[in-house]
């Protein structure tokens, strides 16, 4: 039981709104020393700390647990979500305890989410090191309570996470100076971060996703820390250049923020295997070099489209590991590099809606694990020289439309694949340019009667044309935006 929810805590699942779920599991370094299971009643003859038995009754029935005051000895009561350990005494203490089910494994006590609450009897507990609290308060909100910074030195695991906790995350969790997981995701936490927890040297794993906190990011120091997840928040100012320090990073993820500022060069880095930085306001330049990240599997810059930068050319040289990458809609310039084609293990490579020009470097013949590949709403000109195997790799994966220069040549054999290159908006090197480029005025005074008569297909294929005359209409405000 233990093992598993250590399992389901390591196992963070990145969910990249892309069609492939991403998962990165920890090192073996990054796990907790988490209490043993099933050992602990090996003696018959302990007993549970008689004080820590009544905080456990106040807890359970602050949580709508009443049932578990019948039980004479809490240790021995060996419900899931209670942990305990002997001292040299043979006397039993509390040191884990958990509720809401997480999965059907792993069924903690649930709470009453109308009436239940966190007992300041919890502070009774002195030797707790896990506290793990799953959709417990949600219809009943309220503030993360002080008296948890309490617990003081012998917490290592704080868990709250989907509670609907309000207000702001309290400065006396600072105190927890052991903590190695502080998560918080996913509840209506507002104000700052505090900056007292950088104190807590030893944290490995901070989330304080999908919240509402707003204020700029503290100049975070935290020498171990490996997993920092605060996307989804309303965090403004720029990148702390004292998250450049955190040699044991592997994931970063700050996306859906209001971050401002340029790209942090995170090529320092070594240990990253996911950065997420999307939808912010980032601004150029682009890094000059990301060679040293030779873990990186994920890199996810896409809705900053501030950053009005060009891909360097050899920028992305060496990251032999990268799975995805996805860099739409930056208002990025010039050509697509050919060094983007030597990236062996590439899955997903997402360039659309930039202003790249220039054609799709032959390169890119070689990426023979890509299965999404989206150039759509770009500049580009020139044949697609992808081989049918690639195409009917990707399918509808593959985006190519509205690159009014793109063409296929009809000897290449991709004539037979019509269908895939046609909803792919592309037409014969040597014929005059596809219908999307019908003028707007055409569509808008098309008559209504035509309209109802003609076939759906031929409807759809207005309403794409007329949704693409809109896209090139904004990419003409934001090259306006870019310039100035
Ligand atoms: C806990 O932290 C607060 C504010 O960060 C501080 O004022 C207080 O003295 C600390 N308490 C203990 C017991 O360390
Ligand atoms: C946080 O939210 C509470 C209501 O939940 C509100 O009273 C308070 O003013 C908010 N604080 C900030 C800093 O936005
Ligand atoms: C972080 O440090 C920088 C430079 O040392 C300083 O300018 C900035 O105000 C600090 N930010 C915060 C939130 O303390
Ligand atoms: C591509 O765009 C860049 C800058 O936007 C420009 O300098 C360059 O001439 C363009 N190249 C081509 C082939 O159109």
């Amino acid at each position: 039981m233990s093992l598993s929810l250590h399992a389901t805590i390591l196992l963070i699942l990145i969910n990249i709104h892309l069609s492939m779920p991403f998962t990165v599991i920890l090192p073996d370094s990054a796990q907790l020393e988490g209490p043993q299971p099933g050992s602990s009643m090996a003696n018959s003859g302990a007993k549970t700390d008689l004080r820590e038995q009544e905080a456990v009754y106040d807890i359970m029935r602050a949580t709508g647990n009443g049932w578990a005051t019948d039980i004479p000895d809490v240790c021995r009561g060996r419900w899931h979500g209670i942990e305990c350990m002997p001292d040299k005494d043979n006397v039993y203490h509390v040191v884990s305890l958990s509720f809401g089910s997480l999965s059907d494994d792993t069924a903690f006590p649930t709470c009453d989410p109308t009436r239940s609450s966190i007992s300041p009897s919890i502070t009774k507990l002195p030797h707790l090191r896990t506290l793990f609290f799953y959709r417990c308060f949600s219809y009943n909100p309220q503030p993360i309570p002080s008296f948890l910074g309490r617990l003081g030195s012998g917490l290592q695991t704080l868990v709250l996470r989907e509670n609907g906790h309000i207000g702001s995350i309290p400065h006396e969790l600072g105190n927890l100076t052991s903590l190695k997981v502080l998560d918080l995701h996913n509840n209506n936490l507002n104000g700052s971060i505090p900056v007292s927890l950088d104190r807590i040297s030893g944290l490995n794993s901070l989330d304080l996703s999908g919240n509402q906190l707003s204020g700029s990011i503290p100049n975070l120091t935290f020498p171990v820390l490996s997993v920092l997840n605060l996307n989804q928040n309303h965090l403004s100012g720029s990148i702390p250049s004292t998250l450049l320090n955190l040699k044991f990073l592997l994931k970063i993820d700050l996306s859906h923020n209001r971050l401002s500022g340029p790209l942090p060069d995170i090529n320092g880095l070594k240990e990253l295997i996911l950065v997420d930085l999307s939808y912010n306001s980032l601004t150029g330049p682009f890094p000059t070099s990301l060679k040293n990240l030779n873990s990186l599997q994920a890199l996810i810059l896409n809705g900053n489209p501030s950053v009005c930068a060009t891909i360097p050319n050899d920028g992305f040289q060496g990251l032999n590991n990268l799975i995805i990458l996805v860099l739409s809609n930056m208002n990025l310039q010039g050509s697509i590099p050919e060094s983007l084609g030597r990236l062996p293990k590439l899955r997903v490579l997402h360039l659309d809606r930039n202003q790249l020009n220039g054609s799709i470097p032959p390169s890119f013949l070689k990426l023979n694990s890509l299965s999404e590949l989206r150039l759509n709403n770009n500049r580009l000109i020139g044949p697609v020289l992808f081989s049918r195997e690639m195409i009917w790799r990707m399918r509808r994966k593959l985006r190519l439309n509205n690159n009014f220069g793109l063409c296929y040549d009809a000897k290449s054999g991709l004539g037979d694949d019509l269908d895939t290159l046609f909803d792919a908006g592309i037409g014969h090197c040597d014929t005059p340019k596809p219908a999307s480029t019908v003028p707007l005025q055409h569509i808008s005074t098309v008559d209504e009667d035509i309209f109802r008569s003609s076939t759906k297909s031929a409807a759809s294929l207005h309403k794409l044309s007329l949704v693409s005359e809109i896209i090139q209409l904004s990419t003409i405000f934001l090259i306006v935006f870019c310039v100035l």
